[in-house]
């Protein structure tokens, strides 16, 4: 099967130039201009944008939280994402029983994706509790399994302790891994959700009250000196919120530590008010951390610009609004925590980055598909394209409009958190290891094509 698109403008994270692109066997094999080619089918891109397929390393498909499970699986999930531009996922898995080993939520989270999922994608271990046997379990899951960064949370039922952190820092350090970690100050937070609740303070408003922004700061600050005391390890920030997460990792790269960081698209172009919304809507908002006040959106704009954010992911994690998020409409602390955003990402990105002239086209294909690749140990495989990449790849209508509904996204779940939103640039195809699965607003591709993909060690940047 091979696939020629021709007449294309090419971005990647350092050039833009016009030309044709041969895509054989599933993988990038020639691009030039004007390429003679037999192929099996001709695209005719013409004043379209090419960039490589979207990475988004942050989404919970199938997520247990207890009370509720999140509504894509890895079917409908990654219908949703190829449908919004994204090729490659890496899911972080959720916790396992107690003192599960961390095999036992890998075993499970292949039964949720192989044969399920529609494109290529890739787990994020998940640390619950540490000992020696889990220390000495992380190499088989690097080296073996090919999963090269696990997520520990500072909040939530499996907190981790500082003592942990600089042990798990060490260790992935040692198997050239990465630790993600999801910074908020549990004891701060728990302080004010319990005062709140005591004193009758149960609306949505209040879980953003409840998770203040030194929360986040706090924690991020303490990850990146434990990450130092650990013997320099690096550290991945998820889903930074705050200017005062960003002021610490500034100054931590300032210093040359390695500190990265992702964003998501709720912290850059949503804002608190959301959680003042009449009929209890502010419920669709409630996620950790919560939506912030509107400078810190500006601060993470040019927190991207300046480099001090690499990556653009997107939480995904979808509870419904008319049954799951119900749960907390008399109490914030009952509701689930998460929103959806898979399919949103690029359209919203390009056109609140790019078209508004926030961030280049080039810094845009930067975030959301070749430094996630490269942090995560996909490069060059994915997030760019060159000859010997897969053929993932997405066309880009710069001139095509489209307002952004729960009626018009693929997503298994009944809002979008960017209703009303109107985007313009929007991607038109999507291709998967030069298949077209997404063609003129419809998924065109199979059940359970994509492939989990053994990563290789970190690729630090
Ligand atoms: O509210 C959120 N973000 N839910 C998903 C779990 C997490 O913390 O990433
Ligand atoms: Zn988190
Ligand atoms: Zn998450």
């Amino acid at each position: 099967m091979s696939l020629l698109i021709k007449n294309g403008i090419i971005v990647t994270a350092s050039d833009i130039y016009n030309g044709d692109i041969y895509i054989e066997k599933g993988r990038i094999s020639e691009i030039g201009l004007e390429l003679l080619k037999d192929a099996d089918k001709i695209v005719d891109a013409k004043g379209m944008y090419i960039i490589p397929g979207g990475v988004d390393v942050h989404t919970h498909f199938n997520l247990d939280v207890g009370i509720a499970r999140a509504n894509d699986d890895f079917y409908t999930g990654t219908i949703a994402a190829a449908c919004g531009g994204t090729t490659t996922i890496v899911d972080h898995m959720g916790f396992g029983p107690k003192n599960c080993n961390l095999k036992h939520q890998v075993d499970v989270y292949h039964k949720y994706a192989d044969n399920n999922a529609v494109i290529d994608y890739s787990f994020h271990g998940v640390i619950q509790h540490i000992d020696e046997n889990i220390l000495e379990e992380m190499k088989s899951i690097v080296e073996d399994e090919g999963i090269s960064s696990f997520k520990a949370y500072l909040t939530y039922d499996y907190k981790i302790e500082d003592e942990d952190m600089v042990k798990i820092f060490k260790r992935l350090n040692e198997l050239d891994s990465i630790t993600t970690v999801h910074c908020e100050n549990h004891g701060s937070i728990k302080y004010l959700r319990e005062k709140f609740t005591k004193e009758g303070l149960k609306s949505p408003k209040y879980h953003c009250l409840s998770r203040p922004e030194e929360a986040e700061g706090e924690a991020v600050n303490r990850m990146i000196n434990i990450a130092k005391i650990a013997g320099d390890s690096p550290l991945y920030v998820v889903h930074l919120s705050t200017k005062l997460g960003l002021d610490y990792i500034k100054m931590a790269r300032g210093r040359g530590e390695k500190v990265y960081a992702e964003t998501c698209p709720q912290y850059l172009i949503l804002n608190e008010e959301k959680y003042e919304l009449d009929n209890n809507e502010g419920l669709k908002y409630i996620m950790s951390p919560p939506l912030r006040k509107s400078y810190n959106c500006n601060e993470l704009w040019r927190g991207i610009n300046e480099g001090y954010i690499q990556t653009i992911a997107t939480d995904h994690c979808p509870f419904s609004f008319s049954k799951d998020k119900q749960l907390g409409k008399d109490d914030f602390t009952k509701c689930p925590n998460g929103a959806p955003g898979v399919e949103e990402r690029i359209p919203l990105i390009f056109s609140e980055g790019v078209m508004k002239e926030k961030i280049s086209i080039n810094k845009f294909v930067e975030v959301c598909a070749t430094n996630p690749a490269k942090i995560f140990g996909l490069y060059p495989k994915k997030g760019t394209i060159q000859v010997g990449s897969d053929g993932d790849l997405v066309i880009i209508d710069p001139n095509r409009e489209k307002v952004l509904s729960a009626n018009n996204l693929h997503s298994n779940v009944d809002y979008t958190a960017y209703e009303g939103i109107k985007v313009k640039g929007y991607p038109i195809m999507t291709i998967s290891n030069g298949e077209i699965i997404y063609d003129k607003g419809k998924f065109i591709g199979k059940k359970g094509r994509g492939k989990f993909i053994k990563r290789d060690k970190v690729n630090l940047i």
